[in-house]
């Protein structure tokens, strides 16, 4: 790999700004200073610099955030919060989120650069489970599970793919855990519109085996840990 595009890659600065950079002698690769941007490096070997500090490269990073209510799920917004603004500490400049959660949904979101893991994760023929808590307005009932289970008519060409409804609290306020295996627009919303229920909060809590960690607040990331993106792949 050419040293510029690795200097790029790991969010150093831009093209031109790396090849400034490069120019001030302060990047080494084993202990020798880089002289041209085009110079080629080993990125799994060799040992690179900047200022004295080792730029270690990862080809793909994926983290866990948790998205708070208010962010909307994208790189740039001219309005809102986005996912990015909450992530300023990341250096790389193509990580995107996994799917999409509407602006007033909490939870787990995946953020990567390995768009061939995301593209598997969202794609509709694997099936890949989602689970979300929520508060419903108005009683859900044993009813309504049989009825999650036959499949939902949210108004599209086909009904929704069967899904599993837990019924945590039946009350005024009911509270509930539903994991779907598709991703239609504002699903879970409209999957309860359908029966006449409104939903008043949503948190997604889980995407395939990928859990949302409990000690992460709303606006907080990690990285995945080695087991968890093996799982995720899997
Ligand atoms: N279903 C919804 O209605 N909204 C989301 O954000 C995710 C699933």
């Amino acid at each position: 790999m050419r040293i510029d595009k690795f200097l790029t890659e790991l969010g150093v600065g831009s093209r031109s700004e790396v090849k400034k950079i490069i120019k001030t002698g302060q990047i080494m690769i084993n202990g020798i200073p880089v002289k041209k941007p085009e110079q080629q490096i080993d990125e799994t070997k060799d040992v690179v610099t900047y200022q004295g500090k080792i730029l270690c490269y990862q080809q793909f990073e994926y983290y866990m955030f948790y998205k708070p209510a208010g962010c909307v799920t994208a790189v740039t917004d001219a309005v809102h919060k986005t996912v990015m603004d909450y992530m300023k500490d990341l250096t790389r400049k193509d990580l995107n989120p996994v799917g999409r959660l509407d602006i007033d949904t909490e939870g787990l979101l995946l953020i990567t650069n390995d768009g061939m893991l995301s593209h598997e994760l969202l794609s509709p023929a694997k099936h890949v489970p989602k689970t979300y808590y929520a508060k419903v307005e108005g009683k859900v009932t044993e009813k309504d599970v049989n009825l999650f289970i036959k499949g939902i008519d949210i108004g599209e060409k086909k009904p929704c793919k069967p899904a599993e409804l837990k019924v945590l609290v039946s009350d005024a306020v009911s509270e509930i855990e539903l994991t779907i295996s598709e991703g239609k627009f504002h699903q879970v919303k409209r999957m309860f519109e359908a029966l006449d229920k409104k939903v008043l909060y949503l948190k997604r809590i889980s995407m395939g085996r990928l859990i949302l960690d409990e000690n992460l607040k709303p606006g907080e990331y990690r990285p995945l840990t080695e087991q968890e993106i093996e799982e995720l792949r899997r």
